[in-house]
């Protein structure tokens, strides 16, 4: 059994499609998720589906080991990143290359990088009057959305499309191949 760790800030509506994912699984669990936002949906998740979270801030994700103990503790083999908006330190790409995926709610290397999260990224991708628009699923690396990619599915952005409507479709998207691609990651890297 290989247990994930997903790092997530926000709704945490990626996360809920990757708990469902392994709920059942014999090859991997979610055992543990890593919050920075006391009041993000993703720690309400948690509670529910009774898998144990951390809190951290700043100050212990950058200046302390708190994070690499509790994720050796717990044999973590893969961190999954799921709308998580701090830069993931380097000590912690360090103890797990190519161990480490993200999802990008856009068709990186655009509209990509520091501040580039969540709605930012769609209203980015609407103004500059995209026809296309997607995911990209890659392995962390040291600079925002840089790591090598692992998967990209695009949608057809419409003009009657709004930041929200955009939103929805990458939503859909990321929830059709997030899951799967990381099983997929797993199988293969047993
Ligand atoms: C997702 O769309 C994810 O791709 C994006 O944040 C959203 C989180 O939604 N991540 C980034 O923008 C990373 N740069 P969720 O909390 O409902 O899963």
């Amino acid at each position: 059994m290989k247990h994930l760790a997903i790092l997530a800030s926000g709704a945490g509506s990626n996360a809920q499609k990757i708990i469902d994912q392994f709920r059942e699984s014999s090859l991997a669990k979610v055992s543990l998720i890593i919050c920075n936002k006391a009041e993000a949906g993703v720690l309400q998740i948690a509670v529910r589906e009774h898998i144990p979270s951390l809190l951290i801030s700043r100050h212990s994700l950058y200046e302390t080991d708190e994070v690499l103990t509790r994720l050796k503790l717990l044999h973590v083999h893969w961190i999954v990143l799921a709308g998580f908006l701090w830069k993931v330190p380097g000590k912690l790409i360090a103890a797990f290359p190519r161990r480490i995926i993200n999802i990008h709610p856009a068709l990186l290397p655009k509209y990509g990088g520091k501040g580039m999260y969540g709605m930012r990224v769609h209203e980015a991708v609407i103004a500059h009057g995209e026809k296309e628009s997607g995911i990209t699923i890659h392995y962390i690396n040291e600079q925002y959305d840089e790591g090598e990619m692992i998967l990209q599915k695009t949608c057809s952005v419409s003009p009657e499309d709004t930041p929200e409507s955009l939103a929805q479709k990458v939503h859909q998207l990321e929830y059709a191949w997030y899951p799967q691609t990381i099983e997929k990651l797993i199988r293969e890297n047993k």
